[in-house]
C-alpha cells in the first residue's frame, strides 16, 4: 500500500469534506462533472447524494474498491486526450514529489504542453492544477482539496501565475493542521477558483487558526462564515477561526493568505525599516573599500524582486558575506548616477545584516551530558560544567532556568577523567557504548566528549546574546520567546542564538524589545515559513526579520530607543514583562508608524 500511496498520492477525503466541498458548487445539478482522480469515489457519492446527474470520474488504479454508484474509468487524466470540458472539476488530486512521479508520467512532461509548466522540481499536484483549468468551460468552477504549499512554493509560481491569467479564486478554506486526510500529515485547503476573466471579484478567506477537530459543528461554523461574509462583505472571528476578503492575488509572488489589515501593518513595518539605513564599508572584489548604504546591498534572493541579475551589479563582501550592489563607477548600466536606482530598490534591514546568528551545541546524547543533581559533583567537577540554556528554559526577555551540563572535552585521557573527575566518569560510562556508537564516524572523538560545538567560538566571546526556541508553536500568548542572556551561557540544540555585530552602534536590549514586541509578532506570523502551527526559526528565516535602527542625527528616535532599552532593563531587573510590554509596544508603533 505504501508504494502505491507514494507513487499516485492516495490520501483518501472523508465524507464530511466532499460534501461540504459539493456544497461550494453554483451550477445547475444537470452541469457536468468531472472528479479526476476519484480514488474510491468519495466525491461520486456526495454528488450523488446532492442530486447531480452528469457526473464522470476518472482514476488511474484499477484495483481501488469503487464504493459510489458511478462508473469510474481507470484513465490517466494526464495522458487522456479529453475532447469534452466540463462545468465543473471536484476532487482531492494526487500529490507526489517528482522524484515519487512514475517514470512513463515524468516522460510525458517533456511535451510540448508542459513546457514552462513543469519542471524537475514540480510537484504532480502541480499538473493536475494545470490541467483542470485547461479542461473548464468558460465560468467553470474548479473545487478541489489539496495541500497549502502550492501558494508559496517557488517552483508553483507558473501555477499561481496560469491561475491569474484564466480566472479568479473565489474561496479558499485553509484547514492548518488539521487532520484531514488518513495517513497524510500536511496543511491542507480547499479552494474554489472560477475560470472567468472578469475583475474586482473579492477572494474570501477562511483561515483555521487553532487546532480544532473536522466535525459537523466545524463545517457548520464554516458554512456560516461564508455566508457572512458574502452578507456583511467584513472581517469576522469566531472560536479560533477567522475570515476575511480580500483583493485577488495579481502577481504569482508568493500568495500568503494575510488579511488586509494585517497586509498593511506588515508592508508599514517593512517600510520603516527602510527609512534609516546607515553606510556600511564593504570590501570590492579588487580589494578597495567602499561605503554603500545598507539598504541597497542585495542578497541573491532580493535580486529578482529587485528586478536585476548578478552580473549586473558588483559583488561585495560585509562581514564575510556576500552581498550585490552597484558601485558607483560603474559605467554599462544607462542609468548610471549613482543611487539614482538605489533609492527606489531600497530592501528593508534585517536582523542578518546587523548580527550574527548560529545554532547551538549539540551535546550528541543529552542523557549522559544533563547534569541532574549537581550537589553530588566536587568544585573541581562544577569548574567543567557548562551553563547551557535549552528551549524548555527559556522565556520573554529573560530565562526562567538554566541547565548545567558535563563539559569534559578538555579532558584527553580516560585515565584523568576516572581520576580526577570520577562523577563525570561513573555518569558518561553507563553510556558509553551509545556514546561510541554515536561517535563512530571516523572522527576520532573521545566518547567523552561533546560532538558539535558549532559556533564554538562565536558564543564564548560574546557576552550578550539574544536566544530563541529553533521552534515555536503559534499559541494564544500571541509572542515568540526572544530572550536575553548575559554571561558564559550556551544554547544548546533546540536554540537559535543571536549575537549583535559590534559595528552597529544600537542596544542589544533594544533590539530584543524591537523582537518582542506584538507588532513584529504579526510580521513574523505572516511571514515565517512555518511547518504547520509551528514556526521555524533556524538561520535562514531568522535572518530575514526587519530591523529598524535608529538615525542618530533624529532626536526623537534616539528618544524612542533609549526608552526602549530603559525599559527592556527594568523587564530584566524586575523579571516582570507583563508590567512593561505596553510601554515597549507603544514606541515600537512610533517608529513603525503602524497603530
Ligand atoms: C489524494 S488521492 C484522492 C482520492 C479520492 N479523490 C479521495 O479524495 O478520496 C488521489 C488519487 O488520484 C489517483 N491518481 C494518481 N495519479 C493519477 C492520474 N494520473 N490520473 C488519474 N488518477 C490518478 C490516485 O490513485 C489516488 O487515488
Amino acid at each position: 500500500m505504501s508504494g502505491k500511496r507514494k507513487r499516485y498520492g492516495q490520501y483518501f477525503t472523508p465524507g464530511l469534506i466532499s460534501d461540504f466541498m459539493v456544497d461550494l458548487i453554483d451550477h445547475e445539478k444537470n452541469c457536468r462533472v468531472l472528479d479526476p482522480a476519484a480514488g474510491k469515489g468519495v466525491f461520486l457519492s456526495s454528488l450523488v447524494k446532492k442530486g447531480f446527474e452528469n457526473i464522470a470520474g476518472y482514476e488511474i488504479d484499477g484495483s481501488l474498491e469503487n464504493k459510489s454508484q458511478v462508473d469510474i474509468k481507470n484513465r490517466d487524466y494526464l495522458r487522456t486526450s479529453l475532447k469534452v470540458k466540463f462545468d465543473v472539476i471536484i476532487g482531492n488530486p494526487p500529490y507526489v514529489r517528482w522524484r515519487n512521479i512514475p517514470e512513463e508520467i515524468r516522460e510525458d512532461f517533456e511535451k510540448e504542453y508542459w513546457e514552462n509548466k513543469i519542471n524537475g522540481l514540480s510537484d504532480l499536484l502541480y499538473s493536475f492544477l494545470f490541467r483542470s483549468v485547461d479542461k473548464l468551460r468558460e465560468e467553470g468552477e474548479l473545487i478541489f482539496l489539496t495541500p497549502t504549499f502550492w501558494l508559496q512554493n517557488q517552483h508553483a509560481s507558473s501555477v499561481r501565475d496560469y491561475f491569474i491569467k484564466n480566472g479568479y479564486l473565489d474561496l479558499i478554506v485553509s484547514f492548518n493542521e488539521m487532520k484531514i486526510c488518513k495517513n497524510a500529515s500536511t496543511s491542507y485547503m480547499v479552494f474554489k477558483f472560477i475560470k472567468d476573466r472578469v475583475d474586482g471579484e473579492k477572494l474570501d478567506i477562511i483561515k483555521i487558526r487553532d487546532k480544532r477537530r473536522l466535525n459537523k459543528d466545524l463545517i457548520q461554523s464554516i458554512d456560516e462564515l461564508i455566508e457572512s461574509l458574502r452578507d456583511k462583505n467584513k472581517s469576522v472571528k469566531e472560536k479560533g477561526i477567522k475570515a476575511f476578503s480580500r483583493d485577488q492575488f495579481s502577481s504569482p509572488n508568493q500568495w500568503p493568505l494575510v488579511s488586509p489589515e494585517n497586509k498593511e501593518v506588515i508592508s508599514k513595518i517593512e517600510e520603516s525599516c527602510k527609512n534609516y539605513s546607515p553606510k556600511v564599508e564593504v570590501k570590492t572584489s579588487s580589494g578597495n573599500t567602499e561605503k554603500i548604504n545598507l539598504a541597497n546591498l542585495y542578497t541573491k534572493y532580493d535580486l529578482k524582486k529587485i528586478g536585476r541579475t548578478k552580473d549586473t551589479l558588483n559583488k561585495v563582501k560585509m562581514d564575510n558575506k556576500n552581498y550585490y550592489t552597484e558601485l558607483g563607477q560603474k559605467t554599462f548600466f544607462k542609468y548610471n548616477k549613482p543611487n539614482s536606482i538605489n533609492k527606489k530598490h531600497k530592501r528593508h534591514i534585517r536582523l542578518g545584516d546587523i548580527a550574527k546568528i548560529g545554532n547551538g551545541l549539540v551535546s550528541g546524547l543529552d542523557k549522559a551530558f544533563k547534569v541532574k543533581d549537581i550537589h553530588k559533583y566536587s568544585q573541581k567537577e562544577k569548574q567543567k560544567m557548562l551553563k547551557v540554556v535549552k528551549s524548555s528554559d527559556l522565556n520573554r526577555f529573560y530565562n526562567k532556568s538554566k541547565t548545567f551540563y558535563l563539559f569534559p572535552n578538555e579532558i584527553e585521557k580516560e585515565e584523568t577523567l576516572k581520576k580526577e573527575y570520577p562523577n563525570f566518569y561513573n555518569k558518561l560510562k553507563e553510556h558509553k557504548t551509545k556514546l561510541e556508537d554515536r561517535y563512530d564516524y571516523g572522527k576520532n572523538i573521545p566518547w567523552w566528549h561533546w560532538v558539535f560545538l558549532r559556533n564554538w567560538k562565536l558564543f564564548k566571546t560574546s557576552n550578550h546574546k539574544i536566544f530563541v526556541p529553533s521552534k515555536e508553536r503559534v499559541n494564544n500568548k500571541g509572542f515568540v520567546r526572544f530572550t536575553y542572556v548575559q554571561g558564559n551561557f550556551y544554547p544548546t540544540q533546540d536554540v537559535t542564538a543571536i549575537v549583535k555585530r559590534k559595528r552597529f552602534n544600537i542596544d542589544i536590549k533594544y533590539i530584543l524589545g524591537f523582537l518582542n514586541s506584538k507588532t513584529l509578532y504579526k510580521w513574523i506570523l505572516e511571514k515565517n515559513p512555518k511547518k504547520g502551527r509551528v514556526l521555524e526559526f533556524p538561520h535562514r528565516p531568522l535572518s530575514k526579520i526587519p530591523i529598524r535602527l535608529i538615525n542618530w542625527s533624529n532626536e526623537k528616535e534616539i528618544q524612542i530607543h533609549n526608552e526602549i532599552a530603559k525599559t527592556v532593563k527594568t523587564i530584566l531587573e524586575e523579571k516582570n514583562w507583563k508590567k512593561h510590554i505596553d510601554q515597549i509596544e507603544k514606541e515600537v508603533k512610533k517608529l513603525t508608524k503602524t497603530t
